[in-house]
C-alpha cells in the first residue's frame, strides 16, 4: 500500500468511528423512553414504564423503567411505584357442550356441568385444552348448548403490550337449526312453488336427520305495489295474470315451527302473483325476515338459515325513486297482523350494507338459492353479506333439499371468528385448526369441522393507542363465530391513566399545600392553576406580571425553534429554569438549560478529543493551546501547510488555507489546485520546468547547469533523481510526469512527487533517448530509385498481362473458326464483283 492511501484510509476510519461514537448518547436516551415523560398518564401510556408518586421523591425522573438498573438516588420506594400490569379475570366460562352418542336415547339431554366462574388464568388455560379428553356425559351450562368458551372476560391492558387469551369453539351435536324459506312468488316461480310443496316433507326429514331440534318457516315476496314494478291498472292489481293473486311486497306465511307438515301446506296454499319488471323486491323481504325476530320466531340459540330462492335479480336502495319512494329504509320490522310488510309502498329498498348489518347483528346465514342465469349477481352480493353463500337452483327447484343440506353442512363445517373492536384495539387470531401437531397459524377461519371437534384459538389483544376520552377507555368487545349467536364478550379496560390523577385518590388534592395552594397535587407532582406556576406552583402570574416578566419569556429560549420550556431539560420556576441534574459526569446549565458539557463533537470517541485537547462547553469544544478544530483534534501549528522543499515558500503554496494542519486548496474557475500543499494544478503550469535544469545536470550532466559545481550550488533543494528504466506517473500518488527534449534533441522524462513526509522525490529516466544519426541523401535517392523501380515493374506487368490476353483471344478465335460448320467454299448466291473471263483463243504465250 502506498503511504498516502494509508493516510486516507486511516482518516476515513477515524471519521466513521467518531460519528458513530457521537451518536451513542442519543441512542441511549432512545432506549429509555420513560425519563422524558412528565406526567403519570403519559408515563403509564408508555410500555414498560412505571411512575413514582412518592411525595418525598427527590430523584431526577419520576417515570422510570423498572427493568433497568437505576441509580440509588433515583430509586423509588416500592410502595409508591405505580406500574399496573395486564390482568384478566374470567367472569363466565360455561363448559363446551360435548358430542355424545345418540344410541339408545330418544331425547337429548344436556348434562349440567356448571363450573362456576374462576379467575386463575393458568388453570383456566389448561382446562380449556384438557376438556376434550375429560370424560363424562356432556357439559353445557344450565341445560344450554354451549359452543363458545369462555363467554365473558374482564381484561385490563396497558397500551402497546400484547396480551393473549384462549378461546375454544366446538360444533355441538344436535345444535338447533332454524330455517326460514323465503320464496320469490312471481309468476315464473309457479313450478318451483309446486315442487317445493311436494318436497317440503323430504326437506324437513333431511334436516331432522341432521338435528332433532329443527324448525321451518315460510315467507314469500313479489315487489312493491307501485308503478313501474307492478301494473297498477285496477284489473291487473286484482289479477295480474290468470293464476295470479294480487301482488304484494312481502308476505310472512309461516313462523318457524317444528310442525313441518304445515310447511308443505302453506307452500301449497300460497298463490303466485305477477309484476312488470325483471328485478324483484327481494331485499325488502330479506330485511323483514331478518329483523322481525319475534314474528318469524328465530330462536336465540340456533343456527339460523334464511334460504332465499329466486330466478331474478333484485332491487336495491335508490330504485324506490323510480316509483316515487324517497324515504330510505329504516331497517325496522313493519309486519301487519296478516303478515304483510306494511311499509312496502312507503320506504325504499334497503341497501346492501343495511342487509349486511342486519344479517350480522342477527347472526343469520343467508343462502341464495338462485337459478343459473342470475348466479353471478348473487355471488357478488354474497361477498358483501357476512356469512352468506350461493347455490344453484334447478329451474323447477327440484334440487332444493340437497342444496339446503349441502349448504348447511358447508356452513356448519366452517368456523370464522370475528370481532367488533374499534381501531384502537388490535385483535389477531391464531389457531392450529384441527391439526394438533401443526404450527399456530394467523387465521380466524377453520374448515372441515365435524360435530364434536374442538377448535382452540389463541387471541392476541393489543391496545394500540389510548383514546383521548376517558369513557372510550372501557370497551365491550364481542368475539363471535360468524352465523352463531354465541360469543365471548370482553370487558376491556385500557390502563391509560393513573388513579392518583383522579379526584378522590389519596394522592390527589386540589389547592394542596404542597402546591402553595395554587395547584392540584397529582401523583406526586403539582399541576398549577391558571396563573400559578413553578415546580410547586410557588410563582404567581400577578407578581410576575408586575415584574413585566412572563412565564414563557423567562424559560423559553428566544428564537428557539422548538419553543420548549427550559429546552426540555429543566423545570421553569418563576420564569427561571432549574435544570435537571444528571449525575456527576453530566452537567446541564444555561439560562434555558440549553447548555451541557457532554454533547460536543467527538474524535475517536473522546469528547473534544480528550481533556488534554479541549473542554466541552455548551455544545462547543474549547480547545487548549496548540489545538484547534471543532473537536480540538487539529494541531494549531501551520507547519504542515508549507511545501518543505521551498524555503520561504507560501502557506499551501499560496493557493489555499491551512485548516487543521492541512491545506484546503482554493478552487477558482480558471485553476483547480490540489495536492498536499496545493502545489498541483493540472490546469496550471506545473513545477516540471523548475526541476528541469537540475534533473538534466544531476542525471545526464547536460543542460545550462551542466558544470558540476554550478549544479550542486543551484540544486540544493532538488533531490538527486532516482534512475529508472521507464518512467511512469502513478496517478494516486499525485505524481507529475515531465517530458522534455534537450538541445541535443534527446528526450528525457521524469516524475516528481511528495511522500507522506512531504518530501520531494524525483524519478528520472536513466539515459536520454537520443535519435540516431541519419544519412539524408541516401534516403532521398533511395526513395527516387524505389519509385522508378516500382513504376517500371508496373509497366512490365501491364505489358505482360495485355500480351497474355491478346494471345488468348486469338487462340479462341482460331478455335471457333475451325469448329464452324458451314462450307468454307463459295456462297452460291454470292457473285463475285469481279469476273474472270477466259479467252479460249488465248493459249498463252507459249
Ligand atoms: C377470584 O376468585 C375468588 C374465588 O374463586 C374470588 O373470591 C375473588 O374475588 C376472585 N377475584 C377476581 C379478581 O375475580
Ligand atoms: C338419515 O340418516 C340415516 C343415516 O345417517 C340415513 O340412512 C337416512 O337415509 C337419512 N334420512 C334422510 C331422510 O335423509
Ligand atoms: C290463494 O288463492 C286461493 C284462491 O284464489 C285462496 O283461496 C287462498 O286463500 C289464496 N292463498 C293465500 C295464501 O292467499
Ligand atoms: C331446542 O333448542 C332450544 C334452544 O334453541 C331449546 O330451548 C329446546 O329445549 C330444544 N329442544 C329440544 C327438543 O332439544
Ligand atoms: C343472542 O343470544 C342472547 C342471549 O344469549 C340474546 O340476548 C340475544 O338477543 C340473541 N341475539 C339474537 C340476535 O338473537
Ligand atoms: C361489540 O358488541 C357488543 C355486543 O353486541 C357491544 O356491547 C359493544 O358495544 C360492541 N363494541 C363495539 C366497539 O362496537
Ligand atoms: C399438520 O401440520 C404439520 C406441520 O405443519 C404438517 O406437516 C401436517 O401435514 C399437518 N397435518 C394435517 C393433517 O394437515
Ligand atoms: C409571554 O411571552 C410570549 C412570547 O413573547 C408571548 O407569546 C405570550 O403571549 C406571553 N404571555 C403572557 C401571559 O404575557
Ligand atoms: C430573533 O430573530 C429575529 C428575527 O428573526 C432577530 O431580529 C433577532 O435579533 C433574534 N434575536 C436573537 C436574540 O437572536
Ligand atoms: C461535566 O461537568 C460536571 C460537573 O461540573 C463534571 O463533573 C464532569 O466531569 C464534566 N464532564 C465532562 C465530560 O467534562
Ligand atoms: C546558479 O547559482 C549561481 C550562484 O549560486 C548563480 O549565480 C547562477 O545564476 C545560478 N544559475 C542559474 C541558471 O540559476
Amino acid at each position: 500500500m502506498y503511504p498516502i492511501q494509508v493516510a486516507v484510509a486511516t482518516y476515513l476510519f477515524i471519521c466513521i468511528i467518531s460519528s458513530i461514537v457521537a451518536q451513542v448518547p442519543q441512542r441511549f436516551t432512545a432506549q429509555n423512553p420513560c425519563t422524558s415523560k412528565s406526567t403519570c398518564q403519559e408515563c403509564i401510556q408508555t410500555p414498560s414504564c412505571a411512575w413514582c408518586y412518592d411525595p418525598e421523591f427527590s430523584g431526577s425522573a419520576r417515570c422510570f423503567q423498572p427493568s433497568f438498573p437505576i441509580a440509588p438516588k433515583d430509586q423509588c420506594k416500592e410502595e409508591f411505584v405505580f406500574n399496573p400490569d395486564n390482568t384478566m379475570s374470567v367472569i363466565s366460562n360455561l363448559e363446551l357442550s360435548k358430542a355424545h352418542s345418540k344410541a339408545g336415547s330418544g331425547g337429548y339431554h344436556w348434562g349440567v356441568g356448571y363450573e362456576g366462574s374462576w379467575n386463575n388464568t393458568e388453570s383456566w388455560g389448561s382446562h380449556i385444552y384438557q376438556q376434550g379428553q375429560s370424560g363424562g356425559g356432556g357439559g353445557g351450562g344450565g341445560g344450554q348448548i354451549v359452543q363458545v368458551a369462555p363467554q365473558r372476560l374482564k381484561l385490563q391492558l396497558r397500551a402497546r403490550q400484547s396480551f393473549s387469551i384462549y378461546m375454544s369453539y366446538t360444533q355441538a351435536e344436535d345444535y338447533p337449526v332454524d330455517l326460514y324459506y323465503l320464496m320469490d312468488l312471481s309468476r315464473s316461480m309457479l313450478d318451483d312453488k309446486e315442487k317445493l310443496s311436494s318436497l317440503g316433507d323430504q326437506l324437513a326429514q333431511t334436516m331432522q336427520n341432521i338435528t332433532s331440534n329443527f324448525t321451518l318457516g315460510f315467507g314469500s315476496f313479489v315487489d312493491k305495489v307501485v308503478m313501474p314494478y307492478v301494473s297498477t291498472l285496477p284489473e291487473k292489481l286484482q289479477r295480474p295474470c290468470d293464476v295470479c293473486v294480487a301482488p304484494y311486497g312481502f308476505h310472512h306465511h309461516l313462523s318457524l315451527s317444528t310442525n313441518t307438515y304445515m310447511f308443505s301446506r302453506m307452500v301449497k296454499q300460497a298463490n303466485v302473483s305477477g309484476n312488470l319488471d325483471a328485478p324483484e323486491g327481494g331485499f325488502d323481504a330479506i330485511m323483514q325476515a331478518v329483523v322481525c325476530r319475534n314474528n318469524i320466531g328465530w330462536r336465540e340459540r340456533a343456527r339460523r338459515l334464511l334460504v332465499f330462492s329466486t330466478d331474478a335479480s333484485f332491487h336495491y336502495a335508490g330504485d324506490g325513486k323510480l316509483g316515487g319512494i324517497v324515504k330510505p329504509n329504516d331497517g325496522h320490522c313493519h309486519l301487519s297482523n296478516e303478515g304483510y310488510y306494511s311499509e312496502s309502498s312507503y320506504q325504499d329498498y334497503p341497501s346492501i350494507e343495511q342487509i349486511n348489518l342486519a344479517v350480522k347483528k342477527n347472526s343469520i346465514n343467508v343462502i341464495f338459492a338462485v337459478t343459473g342465469s342470475t348466479i353471478g349477481i348473487y355471488e357478488q352480493l354474497a361477498k358483501h353479506v357476512e356469512g352468506a353463500s350461493v347455490a344453484k337452483l334447478e329451474k323447477d327447484s327440484s334440487n332444493i333439499v340437497d342444496l339446503i343440506k349441502e349448504q348447511y353442512e358447508q356452513i356448519s363445517s366452517v368456523v370464522e371468528m370475528k370481532h367488533n373492536a374499534s381501531s384502537a384495539v388490535s385483535i389477531r387470531f391464531f389457531t392450529k385448526c384441527l391439526n394438533s401437531t401443526g404450527a399456530l397459524v394467523n387465521t380466524n377461519k377453520c374448515a372441515n369441522i365435524k360435530v364434536g371437534d374442538v377448535i382452540n384459538f389463541k387471541i392476541d389483544i393489543e391496545v394500540l393507542n389510548c383514546p383521548k376520552l376517558r369513557k372510550d377507555r372501557t370497551q365491550t368487545i364481542k368475539i363471535y363465530p360468524v352465523g352463531i349467536n354465541e360469543s365471548l364478550i370482553m370487558d376491556l379496560e385500557m390502563l391509560c391513566g393513573c388513579d392518583c390523577e383522579q379526584p378522590g385518590d389519596r394522592y390527589y388534592l386540589e389547592n394542596a399545600p404542597a402546591c402553595h395552594h395554587h395547584g392540584t397535587y397529582k401523583c406526586g407532582i403539582c399541576e398549577c392553576n391558571p396563573g400559578a406556576f413553578g415546580r410547586h406552583c410557588e410563582c404567581n402570574a400577578d407578581e410576575i406580571n408586575k415584574l413585566s416578566f412572563n412565564k414563557t419569556l423567562g424559560c423559553i429560549k428566544p428564537n428557539s425553534t422548538t419553543g420548549q420550556e427550559c429546552s426540555g431539560r429543566g423545570t421553569c420556576i418563576c420564569g427561571r429554569c432549574e435544570c435537571e441534574s444528571r449525575g456527576t459526569l453530566e452537567n446541564i446549565y444555561g439560562d434555558y438549560c440549553e447548555c451541557d458539557n457532554f454533547s460536543c463533537e467527538r474524535h475517536m470517541g473522546e469528547l473534544c478529543s480528550g481533556e488534554t485537547h479541549g473542554i466541552c462547553d455548551c455544545g462547543v469544544c474549547n480547545c487548549k493551546p496548540g489545538w484547534t478544530g471543532p473537536n480540538c483534534a487539529c494541531e494549531a501549528s501551520t507547519a504542515g501547510c508549507y511545501a518543505p522543499d521551498i524555503i520561504g515558500g507560501e502557506i499551501c503554496s499560496g493557493h489555499g488555507t491551512c485548516v487543521c494542519g492541512a491545506c484546503q486548496c482554493e478552487n477558482t474557475k480558471e485553476s483547480r489546485y490540489s495536492g498536499k500543499f496545493c502545489e498541483a494544478c493540472p490546469t496550471c503550469p506545473d513545477r516540471c520546468l523548475e526541476f528541469r535544469d537540475c534533473v538534466q545536470c544531476q542525471q545526464y550532466h547536460t543542460g545550462p547547469l551542466k558544470e558540476p559545481d554550478v549544479c550542486s550550488a543551484n540544486c540544493t533543494n532538488v533531490p538527486v533523481p532516482i534512475a529508472v528504466d521507464t518512467v511512469e506517473a502513478i496517478e494516486e500518488n499525485n505524481e507529475y510526469l515531465c517530458h522534455y527534449t534537450d538541445e541535443d534533441h534527446c528526450q528525457f522524462t521524469y516524475v516528481y512527487y511528495y511522500d507522506i513526509e512531504r518530501k520531494l522525490h524525483i524519478r528520472a529516466q536513466e539515459e536520454r533517448t537520443c535519435p540516431p544519426e541519419v544519412f539524408v541523401l541516401g534516403i532521398v535517392f533511395g526513395v527516387i530509385a524505389a519509385i522508378v523501380l516500382i513504376g517500371m515493374a508496373i509497366l512490365l506487368l501491364w505489358k505482360l498481362l495485355t500480351t497474355i490476353h491478346d494471345r488468348r483471344e486469338f487462340a479462341r478465335f482460331e478455335k471457333e473458326r475451325m469448329m464452324a460448320k458451314w462450307d468454307t467454299g463459295e456462297n452460291p448466291i454470292y457473285k463475285q464483283a469481279t469476273s474472270t473471263f477466259k479467252n479460249p483463243t488465248y493459249a498463252g504465250k507459249g
